[in-house]
């Protein structure tokens, strides 16, 4: 059975009172380097011995000289206190994030810019390892059920998890059509001009498709679905095949990817989502999600929306 004499000794402080009157073999000179009063070392030390319940140290010919009990209490102490430092030691390197996981679950559409934002982060903390799972919106729901990501991606929340969330962006969804298409030349169109066209539609599950829907509703409309396809970048390939229309989140169009496609002039449109981070509320944030976070909401941000603006299609 384990000793319970611990129990007694009052506290880490008294420990190290009791180290600085040995080293520095005088009550009044333990205080100055305490910054502590002599008589408030004095009361500490009586404490200390009597919850030891045996003298720590006697003065002889005014000289204050250590019992074997003292000695024997100086050197646990040395040991208690050693241990702390080496705790000190271990969490300061934990706090360094060596090595360290951020796991993220994006929806689809994201993955447009979740890479510049891990981008400059990993530049920040070079260890870190990223697993980075993409789906659409209903298999990012399922995986956030499961919770073993820190951070999950959606521009349409699932409002029925217990979650915290920061929106960090615009999510413009934007009409595109064929740079020689027809309706590309006009001023202005109407969402009815669209249900004219063959339109090309994300997959059952996708929050662009889940949006698209939302909107067409609200004006009684329908889109005459010619292709149901599972991918950004297929659709825009499709669109420059000239096989249809379609409504993407502008973030499919930055870095370049407007090639060959016109944006149309829809009076109904953006849509204007939101990019949203969300992390469930139950889970407590490793050292490292919460870093991530910070680096979201200083750097992160203005970083993306800049890359928005700057390549929105015309
Ligand atoms: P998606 O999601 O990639 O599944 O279409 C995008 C979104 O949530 O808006």
């Amino acid at each position: 059975m384990r000793s319970r004499i611990h129990a007694h000794v009052g506290t880490m402080r008294q420990l190290e009172i009791l180290l600085a009157v040995h080293d520095q073999g005088s009550i009044n000179e333990a205080a100055k380097s305490l910054f502590l009063t002599q008589p408030t070392v004095s009361i500490q030390m009586k404490k200390l011995s009597d919850a030891i319940r045996g003298p720590l140290y006697q003065f002889v010919n005014r000289k204050l000289v250590f019992t074997d009990i003292g000695l024997e209490l100086v050197k646990t102490s040395v040991e208690v206190l050693d241990s702390f430092a080496r705790l000190d030691v271990a969490l300061g390197s934990l706090r360094k994030f060596k090595p360290s996981t951020l796991r993220l679950a994006v929806v689809t559409t994201s993955k447009y810019f979740i890479p510049h934002l891990l981008g400059p982060f990993c530049e920040e903390f070079p260890d870190v390892e990223i697993q980075l799972n993409i789906g659409n919106r209903e298999k990012t729901i399922e995986r956030m059920k499961q919770g073993v990501d820190d951070f999950y991606v959606f521009s349409h929340p699932p409002q029925d998890i217990e979650a915290q969330s920061l929106e960090f962006l615009d999510n413009p969804l934007v009409a595109i059509a064929h740079e020689d298409h027809p309706l590309g030349k006009q001023k202005s169109i109407n969402l009815a001009d669209l249900c004219e066209q063959p339109f090309l539609m994300r997959e059952k599950g996708s929050g662009t498709r889940y949006a698209i829907e939302a909107l067409f509703k609200k004006h009684n409309l329908q889109p005459k679905v010619k292709m149901t396809i599972e991918s950004n970048e297929a659709i825009k390939h499709a669109v420059m095949s000239k096989l249809g229309i379609t409504i993407i989140s502008a973030h499919t169009l930055t870095y370049g990817g407007q090639s060959g496609l016109v944006r149309l002039p829809v009076k109904e449109l953006p849509i204007d989502s939101h990019w949203f981070f969300l992390w469930l509320s139950a889970k407590r944030p490793t050292l490292i999600a919460s870093a991530f976070l910070k680096h979201i909401k200083t750097n992160g941000r203005e970083l993306l929306q800049n890359e928005l603006d700057k390549n929105a299609v015309n």
